[in-house]
C-alpha cells in the first residue's frame, strides 16, 4: 500500500511536492508549506493558533485498513492509551476495530461515543476498584488481569461469564528503550511465565465462579523494531498454552500478542515489516502449535503508535533564537508539557521550518520548550535554516502517539488542541486548555 511521504527535513526556496524519505505520513511540501490532509499548515496555525496539534483522519484509517488487510484473521485492538480522543476512538469503531483501556478515564471516552462494549478490552497492572466497576457495568468484552490480588477482586464483583485474560511476562527482550520494555522478566506487568506464576494465576481464574478465561496475553514492549522478538513470544506464549492444557485440562482459545510495533521518527528509520510481521507469526503459531498438539488460537494483536503516530504533525511558532556560545537555541512556544518523550525516552524528531522559502544555507540547532527546566528540549542537533528567527513556523512529524496522551500542564501552561483535517476539510477535536480549565479544580 502506497503511503504518501514527508520529505526529509533538507529544505530549498523551490516549490516541492514529493519526498522520498520517512517518517511517512501523508503531509507533503507545496512551496515550502506543509499540507496536511489537504489543509496547509500555515492555516491550521493562523486559525487554531499555536502550539497546534494535527491529526489526519484518512492516513489513520488508511494505516488501520492496512493492518487489517495484512492480518483478516487477527482481532486488531486499538491501543487507546495512544491517541485517547472521541473522535479517533470514533474512528476506530466504524473501521471495526476493537479498543484497549487501562483506565475508568479511557472507558468514559469510549462509552461517550458508544464504543461496542464487547469489543472494549480493560488492561494495566493496577486497576482500581472504580475502573473494574466501570468495566463491568458497561459489560467490556474482555478484561486482562495481572495480579492475584485483581483476580481475587473480580472474581468477588464480576457476574457470571465475565471474559478474562491472563496478562503474561514472557521473559522476551525485545530490545527497545528500557521504560518501555514490557516482556522482560523482573518488573511490574504481569505474571511471569518462567516462575511459574502464569499458570498459577490462569487456575486461580478458572476457580472463579464469576469469571471465562478466555486467552492470554502478553505485550513485549513498545517501539519494538525487530519481528523476531514476537516469535519468540509465540513460542513461549504457545508453550504456556500446552501446559494449560496439561494441567488444566483447558484449551485456550485467544492469544493476545500486545502491540508494540515500531514506526520510524526521523527520516531514515526503517518502518516495522508488518506483512513479514504477518507472515512469520502464522509460521510460527501454526509451527508450535502443530509440535505441542494444541489447537491454533485466536489472534489479537494491539497496535497504537503503528496506528496514529505518523497522522499526527505539531506545529510551533519560534518565539526567540538565542545564540548560545557553541549553539544556537531556537526557543518556541510549546515544549514539554505538549511532548516530554525526548525528557522520557531521549526521543528524536525531525524538525522543519514550514510557511516561507528558505535558504539553502542551514545551521545546526536545538529547539527548546518554554519551560522552566533545562532539559526541556524538543529536537538537539538539527538542521535548519541559517536565517531562521523569531515568528517561523515549525512543524514536528510523527507527534500523533503518546503526544496529546502524555501531555501535562507544567507550568500552567495549557495543553495544545487537536485537529482534525481530511480531505481539505478541518475538525477541532480537542480544544485548547484554558485558564478556565486550569482554575477549574483548583478549590
Ligand atoms: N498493549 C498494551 C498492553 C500496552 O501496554 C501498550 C502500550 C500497547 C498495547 C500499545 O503499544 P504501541 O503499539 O502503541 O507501541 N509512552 C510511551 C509508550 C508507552 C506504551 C505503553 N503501552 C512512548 O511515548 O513511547
Amino acid at each position: 500500500m502506497p503511503i504518501a511521504q514527508l520529505p526529509a527535513a533538507a529544505s530549498t526556496s523551490r516549490s516541492a511536492t514529493s519526498g522520498t524519505v520517512p517518517p511517512r505520513s501523508s503531509a507533503r511540501l507545496v512551496d515550502g508549506d506543509l499540507v496536511i490532509g489537504g489543509v496547509p499548515a500555515t492555516r491550521l496555525a493562523a486559525r487554531f493558533g499555536t502550539p497546534c496539534q494535527v491529526v489526519d483522519e484518512a492516513e489513520v484509517r488508511r494505516r488501520v485498513r492496512a493492518f487489517r488487510e495484512v492480518l483478516p484473521e487477527a482481532e486488531v485492538v486499538f491501543a487507546g492509551k495512544s491517541l485517547p480522543c472521541r473522535a479517533v476512538y470514533g474512528w476506530m469503531a466504524s473501521e471495526g476495530l476493537s479498543l484497549d483501556v487501562c483506565s475508568a478515564g479511557e472507558l468514559a471516552v469510549a462509552r461517550s461515543v458508544g464504543f461496542p462494549a464487547e469489543r472494549v478490552v480493560l488492561h494495566d497492572n493496577v486497576k482500581i476498584a472504580e475502573d473494574l466497576k466501570a468495566a463491568l457495568a458497561y459489560g467490556v468484552g474482555r478484561i486482562v488481569v495481572d495480579s492475584f490480588d485483581e483476580i481475587a477482586q473480580l472474581g468477588a464483583l464480576a457476574g457470571p461469564g465475565q471474559r478474562v485474560m491472563v496478562r503474561v511476562t514472557p521473559g522476551v527482550d525485545a530490545h527497545t528503550h528500557r521504560a518501555i520494555a514490557t516482556g522482560v522478566e523482573d518488573q511490574k506487568f504481569g505474571f511471569s511465565l518462567a516462575s511459574g506464576a502464569a499458570l498459577e494465576a490462569v487456575r486461580c481464574v478458572l476457580e472463579q465462579p464469576g469469571l471465562r478465561l478466555a486467552g492470554l496475553h502478553c505485550h513485549i514492549g513498545s517501539q519494538v523494531r525487530r519481528v523476531a522478538a514476537y516469535e519468540e513470544a509465540v513460542r513461549r506464549m504457545v508453550g504456556l498454552i500446552a501446559a494449560v492444557r496439561s494441567s488444566h485440562g483447558v484449551e485456550v482459545a485467544e492469544l493476545d500478542l500486545g502491540g508494540g510495533f515500531a514506526v520510524p521518527y526521523l527520516p531514515g528509520e526503517d518502518t516495522f515489516d508488518l506483512v513479514g510481521f504477518a507472515h512469520r507469526l502464522r509460521v510460527a503459531l501454526n509451527y508450535e502449535c502443530a509440535a505441542h498438539r494444541v489447537p491454533v488460537p485466536r489472534v489479537l494483536v494491539e497496535p497504537g503508535r503503528s496506528l496514529v503516530a505518523n497522522a499526527g504533525v505539531t506545529l510551533y511558532r519560534v518565539i526567540t533564537v538565542k545564540r548560545g556560545v557553541s549553539r544556537t537555541f531556537v526557543a518556541v512556544d510549546g515544549g514539554m508539557s505538549d511532548n516530554p518523550r525526548p525528557a522520557l525516552y531521549g526521543a528524536r524528531y525531525a524538525v522543519r521550518v514550514v510557511g516561507r522559502p528558505t535558504p539553502l544555507r542551514r545551521a545546526p540547532a536545538t529547539v527548546v520548550g518554554r519551560h522552566c527546566e533545562a532539559g526541556d528540549v524538543l529536537a538537539e542537533d538539527v538542521s535548519l535554516p541559517a536565517d531562521i528567527h523569531a515568528g517561523d513556523l515549525l512543524a514536528v512529524p510523527v507527534t500523533g502517539a503518546y503526544h496529546h496522551a502524555l501531555a501535562s500542564n507544567y507550568n500552567l501552561v495549557g495543553r495544545p488542541p487537536i485537529v482534525g483535517v481530511l480531505n481539505g476539510e478541518t475538525r477541532l477535536l480537542v480544544r485548547r486548555e484554558t485558564e478556565e480549565d486550569l482554575l477549574r479544580r483548583d478549590m
